[in-house]
């Protein structure tokens, strides 16, 4: 049978998945020497790995060309749901916050504040179960910028270890969520092989605890 695929996402979730995949037995020589390689077999060509940006393994899984896939919880908030979410992977551990300079009285005064982030769709959310109306100005990076140059009030923005609002005098006002890297599996390849994939659920599931 083909091996499974799995789209993961390149970078820090990439090397944690690595070393999950290791610790439960898988050679993953062929990820370490990988150059400028983007597909790799795993294991004894049990899984084939397709290195993608977070949002892409999503599309990847989403469309079926991937039966599965490790993205972070901030990159299913913000990009849809039509795949299944099997497992919270322990790692890639950091939250979404609203942020503000220091000293920053955010929710004084009734005019509609401005929020800069790279996650509008989260941003929306958590304004409207809030019942506040905001302007949300979508940034593709470096968003603490935004309210340093006047661009916004606030950012809606992924914090790890705090040390990115420090340097710029800015502090969290209020948590959003909390985020980990997740395997998802498209919906159709968790009918079709459901044995693989549930044996590999398990091993997962034993190697994280
Ligand atoms: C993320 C996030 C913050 C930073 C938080 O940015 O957007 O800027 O990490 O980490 P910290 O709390 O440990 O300082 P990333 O490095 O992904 O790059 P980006 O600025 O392009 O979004």
């Amino acid at each position: 049978m083909k091996p499974l695929r799995i789209a993961l996402t390149k970078g820090r979730l990439e090397k944690s998945t690595i070393e999950l995949f290791e610790k439960i037995g898988y050679n993953c020589d062929e990820v370490h020497n990988k150059g400028r390689k983007l597909i790799l077999p795993i294991g004894n060509n049990d899984f084939e790995v397709v290195l993608a940006k977070a949002a892409d393994v999503i599309t990847y899984v989403e469309s079926g060309v991937c039966d599965l896939g490790v993205v972070g919880k901030d990159t299913i908030l913000e990009n849809g749901t039509s795949f299944y979410e099997l497992l919270d992977l322990g790692f890639g551990k950091c939250k979404f916050a609203l942020a503000c300079k220091k000293d920053y009285d955010f929710y004084h005064g009734y005019g509609t504040k401005t929020i800069a982030t790279k996650y509008p769709n989260v941003t929306r959310n958590f304004f409207e179960n809030k019942n506040m109306d905001v302007r949300v100005i979508k940034i593709e990076g470096s968003v603490e910028l935004a309210p340093l140059v006047g661009l916004a009030d606030g950012i809606v923005d992924i914090v790890e270890t705090g040390s990115t609002l420090k340097a710029n005098n800015l502090e969290v006002i209020e948590d959003v969520t909390n985020i980990s890297a997740r395997l998802i599996a498209n919906i159709a390849s968790l009918k079709l092989r459901k044995k693989e994939i549930e044996e590999l659920e398990r091993k997962l599931e034993a190697a994280i605890e």
